[in-house]
């Protein structure tokens, strides 16, 4: 993408504040990578991933890197009734009333992109130590987010341009540090720290989730050497992308074999029951338990505090744009759609977008406003459908495969007791809904066809 292309894309954008931050990391400009990664901070190397692990914040924030160290492991599931949670109970009111007794720190010096990032996840993992492990009181449809933790995670995360809760990148691509220092970002070489549950099923989780997105940088390399193709038009370019589809194709299979790895490393029950809890958001209209109310921030502010799911992958979304999946139905394809299908939240993948990091969601807008699409081209070149229509079904095995994953660990456990060591008070509603509230085998079955409906 030569940078003259690249800047008229940018200007089809919405201007927000991440733009400034965008500019702010231009100084790191490089010659392995293009202007358009610069400005979404996308690295070539490490993708969606900060290159290096992002540092502590500087004084006066360290009141919150210590309050998130000292939560984990002492602190239990409000709502759990065993002896073990019970036993916790007092020390989560002091932890809280120490987080309610602090001032209200101001963010606006932090003009550091990666400070912004660091302050966001800690900041998400505090406020979900806060909420999880305060007891749930009968009746009481509102729970308060004291102003020191609701004012500065909103902030943040307007800068940020996320949303104020924990998302995606907070648990997987924001808190991990490197095993071996002196060595690049690996799978093998990633450590992920902070866990809310503090069981080891959470950290091989989010593991998972790293490994997948690490390994779609390969992919990302994919789409950005088709976007900058000089045309599509020759023989040459046509034989390029081929034997690129054929890589991309590869890489998905490889995704899919650590989508089945995930069996040998999380427990589904320890998964349900243990960790799944910490995760959920702010509860969605129509549901029982209390409502989320930031403090000290103007009502209607907060619009989206669902919780993070790895929905809000960036690398998928791009690979989905990239083959030009429908997941909104908005295409006339074949098969039509089931009646499930119909029944589904289409506008599920749109909205995981807003709990982005605001650079990678615009990354995904230029990419969808990019005139050049590679299935057009498969259309246009008979020798490039069936190199297309394989990759299109091998992403359709894989998301076959995370349908099983998610009976396996949602849809199954939540028909399931809870294991010995835990005793939590009703749960909700039986019905098996993903951490973003979803109905979940219709939104992912409903995902699964749009994927097949792309073939050509
Ligand atoms: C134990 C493993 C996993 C479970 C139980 C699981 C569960 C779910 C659930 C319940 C949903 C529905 C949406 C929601 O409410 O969040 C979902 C969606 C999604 N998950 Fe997973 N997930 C797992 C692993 C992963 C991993 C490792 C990734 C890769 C980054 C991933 C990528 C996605 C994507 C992209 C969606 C959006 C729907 C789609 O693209 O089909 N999941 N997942």
């Amino acid at each position: 993408m030569d940078i003259g292309n690249c800047l008229s894309l940018l200007n089809f954008l919405s201007a927000v504040d991440v733009r400034q931050l965008a500019r702010s990391l231009r100084g790191s400009l490089t010659q392995d990578r293009t202007l358009c990664q610069i400005d979404f901070d996308v690295d070539a190397n490490t993708g969606f991933f900060p290159p290096r692990p992002l540092p502590r914040l500087p004084e006066p924030f360290g009141i919150w890197e210590q309050a998130m160290a000292d939560a984990q492991g002492t602190l239990g599931l409000g709502d759990d009734e065993s002896p073990e949670a019970l036993a916790k109970r007092a020390t989560g009111e002091q932890w809280r009333s120490r987080v309610r007794s602090w001032p209200v720190l101001d963010t606006s010096d932090l003009h550091d992109i990666r400070y912004l990032q660091r302050a966001h996840m800690v900041l998400a993992f505090i406020l979900h130590f806060y909420v999880h492990s305060t007891p749930t009181r009968d009746g009481c449809p509102t729970l308060h987010i004291p102003r020191s933790i609701a004012i500065p995670i909103v902030a943040v995360s307007d800068a940020l341009g996320t949303a104020p809760v924990m998302t995606f990148a907070d648990t997987v691509l924001w808190n991990w540090e490197l095993i071996r220092p002196e060595m690049p970002l690996s799978a093998d070489n990633i450590r992920y720290v902070n866990l809310l549950s503090g069981n080891e099923t959470e950290r091989a989780f989010y593991a998972s989730s790293g490994a997948i997105e690490l390994k779609g940088v390969e992919m990302l390399q994919i789409i950005e050497s088709f976007m900058s193709l000089p045309s599509t038009a020759d023989l040459a370019a046509i034989n390029k992308i081929a034997r690129d589809l054929s890589h991309l194709k590869t890489i998905i299979e490889e995704l899919t074999d650590i989508f089945l790895a995930i069996k040998e490393s999380v427990d589904p029950k320890a998964f349900y029951w243990h960790c799944r809890p910490w995760w959920v958001g702010s509860p969605s209209d129509g549901s029982s338990k209390p409502r989320w109310v930031f403090e000290g921030v103007a009502d209607g502010k907060v619009k989206y505090a669902a919780g993070p799911s790895a929905g809000q992958s960036s690398v998928m979304h791009a690979l989905d744009i990239f083959l030009d999946i429908d997941h909104k139905l908005q295409k006339k394809r074949q098969p039509t759609p089931s009646e499930s299908n119909k029944k589904a939240d289409i506008g599920f993948m749109e909205r995981m977008r807003l709990y982005m990091p605001g650079l990678h969601r615009e990354y995904l807008q230029y990419l969808t406003a990019s005139p050049r699409s590679v299935r057009d081209v498969a259309q246009r070149h008979p020798s490039l459908r069936g190199p297309y229509n394989d990759v299109v079904a091998a992403l359709k095995r894989l998301r076959d495969v995370h349908i099983r994953i998610v009976t396996l660990y949602v849809v199954t456990q939540s028909h399931s007791a809870p294991p010995s060591d835990i005793q939590m008070k009703e749960r909700d509603g039986g019905r098996a809904r993903g951490t973003g509230g979803m109905e979940a085998s219709t939104l992912l079955k409903h995902g699964r066809d749009a994927t097949t409906r792309a073939m050509i």
